[in-house]
């Protein structure tokens, strides 16, 4: 049976996350890591497993208590929006980067269980330090696009990381995949992602002592790049989750879409719901599509734990007043 997630913290303040107990260790051949830095650093920390690999429940533990003091809603709805359908739903296994037999067989296709490196089930395009798939490489860092990054902080931020920063950046990557990437597309998970992952290194990554928005460049680099807590990292002042993406988005609004004949054809597709503050209708979708597109006809163990994890992601979204869907009954 899976293991159900746990709830907030009890103690939500800022502590020292890279203690003695937990120092960095590079991974080796066999670990694995992927797209996202926090997981790579909680890897490479000891906070989840060494080799990349973890259950659902053990994610949201270490996002919110060891790692970031990730809003215990907001773990729950990403980390069992990805698990669904990049996860392997019998043995309740997650790789954070690419496939792996070691997460358990196959699910029938087309579903795979393939990690989170697995391209446009969860992951998307438009990231802002890794490539987008077309490219070659959706999960490791990217030297080319980081110092964009900077040049972008130096130019917005004075030399930091902001939400200024933020929403500019975002919209030059949105812009820099319609005009480069053929195969360019933004529709949901990933345009509910891709404004959150703006802000998170804006609300998680700044020192929980410092608290004041501004992430140091050197510091950006070290999650980024190292996937690695910074020397004497303390863990926000507060529980906090993407907070400001709103803010980005009405900035610079996009619409969600796709190249549809090439570079520079790219075409609004309103299936996915453009509302980035309707967590009723993201989790809504989630379950009614995106999840059915990956498992249409599910039986015996992997039909009861898909209901199982559907009723794990409404959980991060029953105090929000939304309604249970039901997709594979009850
Ligand atoms: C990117 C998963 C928590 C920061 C990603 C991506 C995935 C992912 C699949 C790749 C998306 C893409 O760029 O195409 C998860 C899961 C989490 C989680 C399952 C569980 C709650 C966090 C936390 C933080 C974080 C707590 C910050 C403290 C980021 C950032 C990126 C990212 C900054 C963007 C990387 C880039 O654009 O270059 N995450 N993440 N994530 N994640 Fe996470
Ligand atoms: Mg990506």
């Amino acid at each position: 049976h899976p293991v159900p997630p746990p709830g907030p913290l009890a103690y939500g303040g800022t502590k020292l996350i890279n203690d003695a107990r937990h120092p960095f260790r590079a991974p080796g051949r066999n670990d694995i890591r992927g797209p996202c830095p926090a997981l790579n650093a909680l890897a490479s920390h000891g906070y989840i497993n060494h080799n990349g690999i973890a259950r659902p429940s053990e994610i949201v533990a270490a996002v919110m208590e060891a790692g970031f003091n990730l809003e215990n809603s907001a773990a729950v709805l990403t980390t069992y929006a990805a698990f669904l359908v990049d996860g392997n739903l019998i043995t309740d296994k997650l790789s954070i980067g690419g496939s792996t037999p070691r997460t358990g067989p196959k699910p029938p296709r087309p579903a795979t269980a393939g990690g989170l490196n697995e391209h446009n089930t969860f992951e998307g395009d438009t990231s802002m330090t890794r490539l987008d798939a077309h490219f070659g490489d959706n999960h490791n860092f990217n030297e080319k696009l980081f110092r964009s990054f900077v040049e972008y902080s130096k130019k917005y931020g004075g030399g930091k990381y902001n939400l200024t920063v933020a929403s500019e950046f975002r919209n030059k990557r949105f812009r820099d995949s319609i005009a480069t990437n053929p195969e360019f597309s933004i529709v949901a998970p990933r345009f509910y992602t891709a404004y959150a992952d703006a802000v998170l290194p804006v609300n998680l990554w700044v020192d929980g002592r410092q608290d004041d928005g501004q992430l140091d460049l050197e510091v950006a680099r070290i999650f980024f790049e190292d996937g690695r807590f910074p020397h004497d990292f303390h863990r926000a002042a507060r529980p906090t989750g993407t907070d400001n993406e709103i803010e980005l988005f009405n900035d610079h609004p996009i619409e969600p879409g796709r190249n549809v004949k090439g570079v520079n054809t790219y075409k609004p597709d309103h299936s996915t719901p453009q509302k980035l503050d309707d967590r009723c209708l993201q989790y809504t979708y989630h379950a009614n599509h995106t999840v059915p597109s990956v498992y249409p006809n599910p039986k015996g163990p992997l039909l009861e734990s898909l209901k199982i994890n559907l009723r794990y992601l409404f959980s991060a979204v029953k105090d929000k007043g939304c309604e249970e869907v039901f997709p594979y009954g009850k």
